[in-house]
């Protein structure tokens, strides 16, 4: 009994501290054009039922296998993109992958592609929730518990997230690549044929390859590549990532460089599960594979993580280039200086179809994960990232 209670309190402490936040709007960053108040807060609604985001594996059976249920769920859901934007688009769910491939090319290796893929994330959590009832904890996927010292191929298959029942499913089968695939496929990939078994493995992929929205349907397909997830998903990836001084260089060392050598803790995520022929591993289409969204949580954990660490500079830290890779002298041979301007806190985040909110969002809208009503049951901290570090690197 007095476990329980205690349990309780704290649980009543943390819905109490969300709602208060979310009323109040205390924390919100101020936005050109608002006053940081309650009624400018275009989420405000979505801040009654505060949500804790948690690891895959805190998840009860029950919870894993409503969640599941749920993304399935959607699949069933009219979709709202009309076919002059993704002819092969038949559901709610794939609204979220039609929008993702349309920006393609103004989302990533810019200085929005963190709050844009916050949003994007925030967005599907909420279609699970108000379009087909979803009500436990939205899941991430912490990759420190599958990379690292003690871990190997093995073990990330057996990971309770590839479970073949209770679970994402594992890997397609080997597939060969040609030469010339093979000369610019992922290291170490493993796989690349259709999901066998778990939650997804008659999903239908409606949209892509690549940028193509009126092809036929395609299976999940998966080419796990451990050697890619244990290099770039381990603690002292995520360490150099938390240890960045500014924005401006967080989200270059979260997004990576042009190759796989200069890879981050993103590209970790989708190569080392997508790897040459799977989903993830297609820059438009990836968020197809519904592990996309594990991986986005936790890349987003990292973000808020990191903002924590100094929350009344970093809850108005925003920068990095508004054109594709374009970065000052940043990992690019020859050198180039940046052209265009800087991500603002007035640029504009738009999900088209896929959209659950009425009103324009800003990148400003999303810099305070309480405003938009959900948290993380638990952050990085450097401290204990360093020691996770420290222990695989003396393994
Ligand atoms: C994205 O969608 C908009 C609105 O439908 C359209 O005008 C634009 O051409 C699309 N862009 C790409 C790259 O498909
Ligand atoms: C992290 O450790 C892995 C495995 O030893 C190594 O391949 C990788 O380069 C290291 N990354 C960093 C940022 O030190
Ligand atoms: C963008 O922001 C960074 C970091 O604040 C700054 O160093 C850089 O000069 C800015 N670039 C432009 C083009 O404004």
């Amino acid at each position: 009994m007095a476990v329980m209670s205690v349990t309780c309190r704290r649980i009543m402490s943390v819905v109490t501290a969300l709602l208060l936040l979310c009323s109040t709007g205390v924390f919100t960053a101020p936005t050109p054009g608002t006053s940081g108040g309650s009624s400018s807060n275009p989420f405000a609604s979505y801040c009654t039922r505060p949500s804790v985001r948690k690891e895959w594996r805190s998840l009860s059976l029950l919870e894993r296998f409503q969640y599941l249920f749920a993304v399935n769920a959607l699949f069933s859901v009219p979709n709202r993109s009309p076919d002059s934007f993704a002819a092969s688009a038949k559901n709610r769910y794939d609204d979220l992958v039609a929008t993702h491939i349309n920006q393609t090319f103004s989302v990533h290796y810019v200085g929005h592609f963190l709050p844009f893929h916050r949003y994007m994330t925030w967005t599907f959590e909420q279609m699970l929730r108000k379009e087909v009832g979803y009500t436990g904890p939205f899941p991430y996927w912490d990759w420190h518990l599958d990379t690292g010292c003690g871990k190997n191929q093995q073990t990330f298959l057996q990971s309770p997230i590839w479970d073949p029942i209770l679970g994402f499913g594992g890997n397609g089968p080997y597939i060969q690549a040609t030469p010339a695939q093979a000369a610019g496929a992922v290291p170490g990939r493993s796989g690349g044929g259709c999901v066998q078994d778990g939650a997804f493995k008659n999903m239908k992929v409606n949209l892509g390859p690549g940028a193509t929205v009126n092809g036929p349907p395609r299976c999940l397909s998966r080419d796990f590549s451990f050697y890619f997830t244990n290099r770039y998903l381990q603690c002292n990836q995520t360490l150099a990532t938390l240890k960045a001084a500014n924005f401006y260089l967080f989200d270059q060392i979260v997004e990576g460089g042009p190759s796989f050598e200069l890879s981050g803790v993103h590209g970790g995520g989708h190569y080392g599960i997508g790897g040459l022929f799977g989903i993830m591993g297609d820059l438009y289409v990836s968020p197809g594979d519904p592990s996309f969204w594990l991986h986005h949580a936790n890349l987003d954990r990292v973000w808020w993580s990191w903002q924590q660490m100094n929350w009344p500079a970093r809850k108005t830290d925003i920068s990095g280039p508004s054109v594709i890779m374009d970065y000052n002298n940043f990992k690019v041979n020859p050198p180039v200086l940046q052209k265009s301007a800087n991500t603002t806190l007035s640029t504009p985040l738009d999900l088209q179809y896929a959209d659950m909110v009425n009103g324009p969002i800003t990148v400003g809208n999303v810099m305070d994960i309480t405003q938009m009503g959900y948290t993380y049951d638990k952050l990085y901290t450097i401290a204990d990232v360093t020691t996770c570090a420290n222990r695989n690197a003396a393994c």
